[in-house]
């Protein structure tokens, strides 16, 4: 029986489309804002308070978690933000999560508080409001105005919350979020706090519901694009917050990727109270330009809602039109046609940033990626951060999205249904993963659970198949035999040919193959201090060389190609060594995206363009005479090769493989000249260079934008006299920067590095006892804010003196009271770049007046009170009047007040050594616009001095 779903779908599609070329203007009649909340969070390491979240009555979070807690004296802090990377190494620490300080047996390190206060206009009465986490690492609760708003678990799902009920329009509020990384997820760096972005969303009672849109491309054969593409819209509209019913009309209108409006189509509904409905559209185009990652072209799908005659909703959706397959014979198809995965599986982290990337990095990575040829990524072993995903879409990457556990539970599910419904418009995304590895992957449950979560995917998007990488070989139980295709890590021999022999309908993929380790520029494995040679000779036991993996894939077209573990270095998983190892050796790139070798075998296999590439570099002194193993990447039939303009010999390249010749070492020119069908087809040479002599900085981009989150990304390098990059360089290099930019992060790639990525400036604090000079007076009610006792000028002269450093009194049950002492600040004194007033215990409700101005109030007796107290103060003498009630027992002001100084920050020198000539250094624009200057300098080397233009633009809309 055809659903009511489909019949609805069915009626909804429109016949015709009007073709226009109207190019579409913004609207801003919408009442939806999406307001990134990144910029100013208020960030504290450790958590000192025991019950912020009040369980007996709500809305009363204390410490931290409460509305006027002060946190002025905290460090302020810019999303995405990782506070691991700010930790030192250490040998103790877990190795498979970096050597830092972080997560079990280091519960100091590893539960931090974020704060962030913001008004929220008049305008925004009626509005429902919503607060997004892309995605914290890794427990966290989220707190808004003293009230509890949300706990989360799992460090890679994005969650949102609806903040209308306690949200102050018209007034300040305070996000207070509890991170706390003491349990980690991985086997892998994983970071920990905020470290994507977060978006406060407005939007009208009736509204597009979150990831409520969702378009696809639909042809008669869905597997291959030919004769018109129908494009079908779901679109989930949610009443939350009225009770009668709506007549909603939801207008659509498809964009070319020039921007041209090619059609528009509409379904209308009834919307229930309280309840969420889906219209439907569809429209056919005969003409359209396909997507791929060749030809990343996007279209736009704009979502507008009407009712009453006003628009109350609209919601702009990136597509593109294309299908995806997988066939047991065939492999992969994109398009319809067999199309190779040259794939790589990546973890998150960056050097310098760690997991917390701006979204310029994403793009950063993709790019690289791309040049060496691949075409797909696998974003193990997690749910990527959204902006991943339109880095792929825009640059043209295919991704394997990946869910973090198999479980059939009911949050496992939760999350696997909310990646899935954020992602499936992605053009990029071809492929769910629903885990990686599972121990349980054979069993009968596990086939069970596999099953479920596969049902759950199709269910949700109907185009893309479901797979899991399983490190098993030809086993077909358990969720090898239940999924629609069989991922395969780690296996290169006769076990896949039997499997495919034995099950001949199940298409499958290389979920994670390879790996080689090695070192960026090292020829020589050295477990001391954690290299491993750059050859493509080493691989763990489980694993093979990039020429044995592909090798063998690059023959089975049926297995689609696969993914290498890894493509960039991560921090963590030391493999083959332990410290001083602190990150891996899998990559291709390194953690700065330095290419090792390897890079020029994918290079030379993966692209068209003619590769020609030499190792290992030309720089051995002490190796006069010796034998040296010199081996090229190329894609041409034949290589000759020189040393000092002598021929070594010209050899033949077989598929997918090397040369290499033995070389006895003399300083000079290794050159190499690449034939096909007897042309000089290309050529390269390594040098012997000089002495270390000049530091260079070359930036990825001379123009960001001012907007306070693009950034350059540097390569910094230490070049000889002549400009040859010094490949064993390891000169410590000292920056410095001006004009409006700051740096985010150094790196090197050097696994064994124990410098510090990111130099953290903790504001300087002193404190001033104030607990002389108090008096207090009761009095039956001190809550009204127009008392004479708060006011500056009232003479207290006759009251009896208190004394706030005592441990409780002299307040009895019931009684109310306020207390003033004068306090002197001097003009110096308020330099400071916050002041705070700070009482050890306020018992139970005290509310805080500075020269007769209510600065705050505090409602929570456990834990010491803080206010923000700078703009109340003048120099000279100034009053302090606290009007406290207590209800139980003893009460008053106790266990001390103080002022308490955050001084002018001094500005931190920011260095790094170069490994194997080349660091990195990232640098983000501020919202001002100007010239950003980056001088780079080094102990007996000529420093270098680059501009980068930081360009006025508009800023992607955000949160005052
Ligand atoms: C795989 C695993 C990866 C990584 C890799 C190291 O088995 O899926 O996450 O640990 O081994 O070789």
């Amino acid at each position: 029986m055809q659903s009511a779903k489909s019949l609805r779908r069915f009626f909804a599609i429109t016949l015709s489309l009007v073709l226009s070329s109207t190019v579409l203007a913004a609207d801003t009649n919408s009442p939806r804002e999406r307001l990134l909340l990144d910029f100013g969070w208020k960030f504290h390491l450790s958590n000192e308070w025991s019950h912020t979240q009040n369980l007996a009555k709500a809305g009363s979070g204390s410490g931290p978690a409460g509305r006027s807690f002060g946190d002025a004296g905290w460090r302020t802090v810019n999303l995405p933000h990782d506070w691991v990377v700010e930790l030192p190494f250490d040998p103790e620490a877990d190795g498979s999560h970096g050597f830092h300080p972080v997560g079990p047996g280091f519960p100091t390190n590893s539960v931090a508080w974020y704060r962030r206060t913001f008004e929220l206009p008049k305008a925004d009465t009626g509005k429902r409001l919503w607060l997004e986490f892309d995605g914290v690492f890794r427990d966290c609760e989220v707190f808004v105005n003293g009230w509890f708003v949300g706990h989360h678990e799992g460090g890679y799902n994005g969650f949102r919350y609806d903040i209308t009920d306690v949200a102050d329009v018209g007034g300040k509020n305070v996000v207070a979020v509890k991170v706390d990384a003491s349990q980690f997820e991985g086997w892998f760096y994983e970071g920990a706090g905020i470290y994507r972005h977060v978006w406060l969303v407005k939007t009208a009672p009736v509204a597009i519901a979150p990831d409520g849109i969702f378009v696809q491309s639909v042809f008669k054969n869905n597997k291959i694009p030919e004769g018109p593409v129908e494009i079908v819209v779901e679109a989930d509209l949610l009443n939350q917050s009225t009770n009668f019913i709506l007549a909603a009309t939801a207008r659509f209108e498809i964009i070319s990727p020039e921007g041209k409006s090619l059609g528009k189509f509409k379904d209308s509904s009834q919307i229930h109270g309280k309840e969420q409905s889906e219209l439907f559209g569809a429209a056919k185009f005969g003409s359209y330009e396909l997507w791929s990652p060749e030809s990343p072209r996007l279209y736009k799908l704009i979502t507008t809602v009407e009712a009453d005659g006003k628009m109350i909703d609209r919601t702009e959706t990136a597509f593109g039109i294309r299908t995806v397959a997988f066939d047991a014979d065939k492999g992969f198809l994109l398009n319809g046609k067999p199309y190779e995965l040259k794939g790589t599986c990546n973890h998150q982290d960056h050097a310098g940033v760690g997991a917390a990337l701006p979204d310029a990095l994403q793009y950063f990575r993709i790019a690289k990626l791309k040049e060496m040829g691949v075409n797909a990524y696998r974003t193990s072993h997690n749910p990527p951060t959204p902006e991943l995903l339109q880095a792929c879409d825009r640059l043209g990457m295919l991704v394997m999205d990946e869910n973090r556990l198999l479980g059939s539970d009911e949050e496992n599910l939760r999350h696997l249904e909310g990646q899935v419904r954020r992602d499936r418009n992605h053009p990029s995304v071809a492929i769910w993963s629903i885990c990686n590895e599972e121990p349980r992957q054979d069993s009968l449950e596990g086939g069970r659970v596999g099953r479920t979560m596969q049902k759950l995917v199709n269910r949700l998007d109907p185009t893309r198949p479901v797979t899991a990488a399983e490190n098993i070989g030809d086993v077909f139980s358990g969720l090898m035999g239940a999924l629609e295709v069989r991922g395969w890590n780690y296996r290169v021999g006769q076990d896949i040919d039997n499997y495919h022999q034995e099950h001949p309908q199940q298409p499958n993929v290389g979920t994670e193959q390879g790996s080689t380790v090695s070192t960026r520029g090292i020829y020589e494995n050295d477990a001391q201090r954690g290299y491993v040679s750059a050859y493509d000779v080493n691989a763990p036991p489980w694993a093979h060389s990039a020429e044995r993996w592909y090798g063998f894939f690059a023959e089975r077209p049926w297995l689609s190609g696969g993914f290498v573990w890894t493509g960039f270095d991560y921090r963590g998983e030391p493999t083959p060594y332990g410290w001083p190892c602190v990150n891996s050796h899998f990559g291709i790139l390194d953690t700065c995206g330095f290419p090792k070798d390897n890079f020029w075998y994918y290079q030379a296999w993966w692209t068209k363009q003619p590769v020609l590439h030499l190792l290992p570099h030309w720089n051995w002194p002490d190796l006069q005479g010796k034998d040296i193993d010199v081996w090229c990447y190329a894609n041409c039939q034949q290589v000759e090769l020189f040393l000092n303009g002598q021929s070594l010999g010209r050899q033949t390249m077989t598929n997918y493989s090397h040369l290499h010749w033995p070389v006895k070492y003399a300083p000079g020119v290794l050159s190499a000249k690449g034939y096909t069908d007897g042309r000089l087809v290309s050529e390269t040479k390594v040098e012997t260079t000089g002495d270390p002599s000049a530091v260079r900085l070359t930036p990825d981009r001379s123009i960001i934008n001012a907007d306070g989150e693009d950034v350059s990304v540097f390569t910094v390098s230490v070049a000889d006299a002549q400009g040859r990059i010094v490949p064993v360089a390891t000169n410590l290099v000292h920056f410095d920067l001006s004009g409006p930019g700051k740096i985010l992060g150094v790196g090197n790639g050097d696994p064994s590095c124990h410098e510090p990525d990111v130099f953290v400036q903790q504001p300087p604090m002193h404190t001033v006892p104030e607990n002389d000079g108090w008096r207090w007076k009761k009095l039956p009610d001190v809550r009204d804010q127009d008392l004479a006792e708060f006011k500056a000028d009232f003479d207290d002269s006759s009251w009896d003196t208190a004394h706030p450093l005592s441990d409780s009194g002299p307040l009895g049950e019931q009684e109310q009271a306020v207390f003033r002492a004068k306090i002197q600040v001097s003009e110096q004194d308020l330099t400071a770049e916050s002041v705070e007033l700070c009482i050890g215990m306020v018992d139970e409700d005290g509310w805080v007046y500075v020269n007769g101005q209510r600065v705050g109030e505090t409602h929570d007796w456990r834990t010491p009170a803080a206010f923000d107290v700078k703009s109340a103060l003048h120099p000279g003498g100034n009053t302090i009047a606290i009007g406290v009630a207590n209800w139980n027992g003893a009460g008053g002001i106790n266990k001390g007040v103080a002022l308490q100084f955050a001084d002018k920050p001094v500005a931190v020198a920011w260095s790094r050594s170069v490994f194997n000539g080349l660091a990195q250094i990232i640098v983000q624009s501020t919202k001002e616009p100007g010239e950003i200057k980056l001088t780079a300098s080094a102990d007996g080397l000529s420093p270098a001095t680059v501009p980068v233009r930081s360009l006025p633009c508009t800023p992607r809309p955000a949160v005052p």
